[in-house]
């Protein structure tokens, strides 16, 4: 008798993603106040100095402990509420009002950080390595366009290890199940520190005549944008999606679901941004019918997979390069790969790239 399957799962490792994370629409960062980010197990504090530089500090002054994210800023440092020790934005104590000297290890860790598509981002490293140029996140120029709303961003607390949202990535089969979309075509690209997620499916929804294609790429292991065409009364709509997370701790993540969309000429800004409101609202029932499921499965590191299920071995191989030191990554992490599930039978596949590289 063929012997039954054991689900298997080691510890999660108390390590983070290497990479660049997402920690929503800079504008939120602009207020003169310092804001507290809870991520990568750890508090951060994040403020936008007088040069509008936004900055992004561990938040816990070496001092006595207390929070930086409820100091004052001045000029382009942080004053600690609790005795006035002032922090510049290189984590280094520049002035302590009560003393002529300054202790030489006065300094916390300071988190490389910029904006880009009208986004923060912060770079986090466990081994302290600063970010190559190969890995800035893409510009999306509808993000600088009057063509296209502005962000439409929604965010919530996830319960879970991060892996899970990833293995959405290559799991063609709960399409169907979950979210109740068929699908005609499916793929994913491998290469680098890109994944990328093709589909064609149709959605009662947000469905086109002829199908819903979509291009979902992951920069990094954090980052995921994609370009959707879609139909809502009886307009057609073309949208980007982000959806990006920041670890809090290894069993939880703040999620965010933003969404760009092309305004209707003939409505107003006003009706276009409600539009994508609208619009958002139908895409985000998506994450909810996820979140349904993780809440209750089982981590699982052996997947018992079939004929018609997605490469998720090899999508977690590339997901694991962001948990390792840059010299163990083994090559087939990083290899260019093209995995096709075609099970429409499709006779012409749509193009295969990485989103927007057409
Ligand atoms: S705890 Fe920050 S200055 Fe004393
Ligand atoms: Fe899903």
């Amino acid at each position: 008798m063929p012997s039954m399957r054991t689900i298997e799962a080691k510890p999660i490792e108390n390590r983070y993603a290497r990479g660049w994370h997402c920690l929503g629409l800079a504008s939120e960062f602009g207020d003169g106040n310092p804001h507290a980010v809870n991520a990568f197990g750890t508090r951060l504090v994040c403020f936008r100095g007088e040069d509008e530089h936004v900055r992004v500090l561990d938040s816990h002054c070496p001092h006595m402990g207390a929070d930086l994210s409820r100091a004052t800023v001045r000029n382009n440092s942080l004053v600690c509420p609790f005795h006035n020790w002032s922090w510049g934005g290189d984590g280094i104590c520049n002035a302590i009002p009560y003393s002529k000297t300054i202790p030489p290890t006065a300094r916390i860790r300071s988190w490389p950080a910029y904006e880009q598509n009208r986004l923060l981002f912060v770079w986090h490293d466990p081994t302290g390595k600063p970010p190559s140029a190969e890995l800035d996140i893409p510009r999306i120029d509808a993000c600088f366009s009057d063509d296209w709303t502005d962000w439409v961003m929604e965010k919530w607390t996830i319960n879970t290890n991060c892996r899970e949202l990833i293995d959405n990535v290559s799991d063609m089969a709960h399409f169907i199940s979950v979210h109740g979309v068929p699908v005609e075509y499916f793929a994913n690209i491998f290469e680098g520190h890109k994944s990328t997620q093709v589909m064609l499916g149709k959605s009662s929804q947000l469905a086109m005549e002829g199908g819903l294609l979509t291009y979902a790429t992951y920069y990094g292991p954090a980052y995921q944008i994609t370009e959707m065409k879609g139909e809502m009364g009886g307009f057609t709509i073309d949208s980007i999606l982000l959806n990006c997370h920041v670890p809090i701790t290894l069993n939880s993540f703040d999620l965010r679901f933003g969404m760009l969309v092309r305004k209707i000429p003939g409505l107003s800004d006003e009706q276009n941004q409600e539009m994508a409101k609208t619009y958002i609202k139908f895409t985000q029932q998506g994450f909810y019918q996820d979140v349904a499921i993780w809440d209750n499965k089982v981590r699982i590191d052996n997947p018992l997979l079939c004929e018609g299920d997605g490469p998720i071995y090899h999508l977690r191989r590339w997901y694991q390069q962001f948990y390792q030191d840059e010299a163990e990554i083994p090559a087939a992490a990083r290899e260019h790969r093209v995995v096709e599930l075609n099970p429409g039978g499709l006779s012409t596949a749509p193009p295969l790239h990485h989103v927007f590289e057409r």
